[in-house]
C-alpha cells in the first residue's frame, strides 16, 4: 500500500456519464490486481475531507510488464466524483492503494463468466483483460438501464464474448442482466460479479443452480472512511462473522454473505 500524489494524465468522458481518469502512479499500478481499489482525494483541502474509493479499471505503460499508469472508471454522481470530473491534466491528486483483496481466479478455471451492472464493469474489464492474457475464455454479461449507459464494447479485449441486456430494450436483450445468468452457468467454471446490491440478491437466488465447487465472487460496496482497516465504517456481517470490506474484501464469495444482516 502506497500513499502518493499522482499527476493526472487525462480525464475524459468515454461514453455518456462514463468517465476514465488516468493517473501516473507506477508504484500502485504495478501492484494492482483486479478487484482491488484505491482511495482518491476528490476535493480541495478539507472539502470533502474523506477520500473516495474507486475500483481499479485498468493499468498500462510503455512496458506492460511494469505498468506505470492507473485508470479509474467512474460516473460523476455524488459531490466527490462530480468534482473529480472537473479535474484536468497537469493537476494531481493524493491517492492510497492498492487496497483490499481482489478476485481470486483458481488455476484450473478456464471458462469465466463475469456479470457487470452499471460501472461495475470497471473491475470486470480489468479481470477480463488479465484472464484473456492467460488464455482463459471470458463471457461478460453487461446490464444497464439503456444503450446509452452501457460501457463501450470496443474498449474490451476482442476475445471477450460480450452479451448485453437493457431495461428499455434499446440494446441487447430487454430485461435485467441477471436474467441471462442461468443459461451460462453450466459453461462457467467460476462466476465473478460487480454491481449493485439488488443484482447480488438476485444472483444469490440463482446460486442453488451453481455447483458448490464453483464460486460466485462479488465485490461489496459499503461506505468507507479510511480504506485500510482503521475506522470500521465498512463492517458487514457474513456467515463467518463480522468482516471489514476494505481489508478482508471487497471480494467475497456470494454464499458467505448474510443477506438478513445487511441493510
Ligand atoms: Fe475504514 Fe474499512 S473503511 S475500516
Amino acid at each position: 500500500m502506497k500513499l502518493l500524489r499522482a499527476p493526472i494524465i487525462s480525464n475524459n468522458e468515454i461514453a455518456p456519464a462514463i468517465w476514465v481518469l488516468w493517473l501516473q502512479a507506477p508504484e500502485i499500478a504495478a501492484a494492482a490486481e483486479p478487484g482491488q481499489f484505491v482511495m482518491v482525494e476528490t476535493g480541495d483541502g478539507y472539502d470533502p475531507l474523506l477520500k473516495r474509493a474507486f475500483s481499479v479499471f485498468r493499468v498500462s505503460g510503455d512496458d506492460s510488464a511494469a505498468p506505470e499508469r492507473l485508470g479509474l472508471l467512474y460516473t460523476p454522481s455524488g459531490r466527490g466524483s462530480s468534482r473529480t470530473a472537473r479535474r484536468r491534466p497537469g493537476e494531481s491528486v493524493e491517492i492510497i492503494g492498492p487496497l483490499g483483496r481482489g478476485y481470486n481466479v483458481p488455476p484450473q478455471a478456464r471458462n469465466l463468466l463475469m456479470v457487470a451492472g452499471g460501472v461495475g464493469i470497471a473491475p470486470i474489464a480489468f479481470l477480463a483483460e488479465r484472464a484473456i492474457a492467460k488464455g482463459r475464455s471470458v463471457t461478460i454479461l453487461q446490464g444497464g438501464a439503456s444503450a446509452q449507459q452501457l460501457f463501450p464494447g470496443q474498449e474490451l479485449p476482442p476475445e471477450v464474448e460480450l452479451v448485453t441486456a437493457t431495461l428499455d430494450g434499446s440494446a441487447g436483450r430487454q430485461g435485467l442482466v441477471t436474467d441471462m445468468v442461468p443459461e451460462h452457468l453450466d459453461w462457467a467454471d467460476q462466476v465473478f460479479a460487480c454491481g449493485p446490491m439488488a443484482m447480488y440478491r438476485t444472483l444469490a437466488g440463482q446460486l442453488p443452480r451453481l455447483p458448490s465447487r464453483k464460486q460466485c465472487q462479488v465485490l461489496l460496496e459499503t461506505p468507507m472512511a479510511c480504506g485500510f482497516g482503521l475506522c470500521y465504517t465498512c463492517a458487514v456481517e457474513t456467515r463467518r462473522g463480522t468482516k471489514l470490506v476494505c481489508k478482508e474484501g471487497p471480494c467475497f464469495d456470494l454464499r458467505e454473505i448474510d443477506w438478513e444482516a445487511l441493510p
